[in-house]
């Protein structure tokens, strides 16, 4: 099945009635494209979990097309979940509610919470209203690997065996920010686009980071190596990198790959991209740099470390993430 453009109605009704069948259709969001079945077939989420190649402890988040869904996948649902859901939905946040019974081992990998979220994309609104129930989505890609932001990098990753629907290049470009909201506090489980300030100043208490140690969600930021292209990356300050740089050989500059928030005056080569000093601006073209760069045979990538604001926290999260051995 080639890359599905769902410029009509009949290929969103095809690709939710492909879902009802236990299929596997990957769907833009405005985050990163999700490998999505129906949440509630268990055949489906085990040929999820092996497309993948995840292992089958670790949960997956349900997507939802309205607010009232939650009810469906969710209990004990606390005041401030609806607060946040109505603030940022559709929008690049999970929250992590308590579940129901009938929600599957396979979605919520075994615990008893499940993670929630209307994604911010008319496609797979459209898709979510069409099929009328959650559909699980990871990133479609192999497990550990760099979420796709296209339609391409999907099929780059599996091949064009899939049903992809393409919307475009994801307009966030790094994954939702995801909440424990289960105990009625706030609990910033993975970094996004959408800061911990953003997130504080509606729920009008402290969003607490987790803390390790203390009862363990399984969630992909406990996991070090995570996001990673396979050339090696090493995060470098600005001085630093254009110390080590001026230092190589022209012919070793060439196997280096670079990306930086500027274009540096004297650092020009096929292998550098500069993703700009502003977080959504890089946040939205970093994997595709990270993906691009590492079709290229490089011995390794050099990235400079971007400013320690909150609203960069997300990208750091994911570089650190990238450049862990
Ligand atoms: O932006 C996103 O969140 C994208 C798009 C497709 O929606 N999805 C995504 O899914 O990044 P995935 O599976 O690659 O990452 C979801 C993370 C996983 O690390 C998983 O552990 C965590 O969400 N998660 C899901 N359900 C959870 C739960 N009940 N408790 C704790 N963590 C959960
Ligand atoms: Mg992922």
């Amino acid at each position: 099945m080639p890359i599905l453009t769902p410029t009509t109605t009949d290929i969103i009704a095809q690709a939710a009635q492909h879902l009802c069948d236990g299929g596997l259709v990957a769907l833009p969001t405005e985050t990163v494209y999700g490998l999505g079945c129906d949440a509630t077939n268990p055949k489906a989420l085990a040929t999820l979990y092996a497309t993948k190649g995840r292992p089958r402890n670790h949960p997956v988040i349900v997507h939802i097309a309205s607010v009232q869904q939650l009810s469906d996948w969710a209990m004990d649902i606390p005041d401030i979940a609806y607060v946040l859901a109505k603030a940022f939905w559709p929008g690049p946040l999970t929250l992590i509610l308590t579940k129901k019974p009938h929600v599957l081992d396979a979605v919520t990998g075994g615990q008893d919470t499940v993670g929630l979220r209307i994604p911010n994309h008319p496609v797979a609104l459209d898709l979510l209203n069409a099929f009328g129930r959650g559909v699980a989505a990871p990133s479609a890609n192999r497990f550990g690997h760099v979420s796709p932001t296209t339609a391409a990098h999907v099929v780059d990753e599996f091949g064009d065996a899939l049903w992809v629907l393409d919307g475009g290049p994801c307009t966030v470009g790094v994954e939702s920010t995801i909440v424990d909201v289960s105990s009625g506090n706030v609990r910033i489980l993975r970094p996004g686009m959408m800061t911990a300030e953003a997130i504080q100043q509606i729920a009008g208490i402290t969003a607490k980071p987790y803390e390790k140690g203390g009862v363990s969600p399984r969630v992909s930021g406990n996991l070090t190596k995570h996001y990673a292209p396979t050339t090696p990356v090493t995060l470098m300050t600005h001085d630093d990198l254009i110390a080590a740089w001026t230092t190589l050989t022209s012919l070793e500059q060439a196997t280096r790959g670079l990306i930086t928030l500027d274009d540096f005056v004297k650092v020009h080569s096929p292998q550098h991209i500069s993703l700009g000093q502003h977080p959504t601006g890089y946040a939205e073209r970093l994997y595709a740099a990270l993906r691009h760069l590492d079709t290229m045979g490089l011995t390794s990538l050099w990235v400079e470390l971007p400013p320690q604001t909150g609203e960069w926290e997300a990208i750091h999260d994911r570089l650190k993430r990238c450049a862990a051995s």
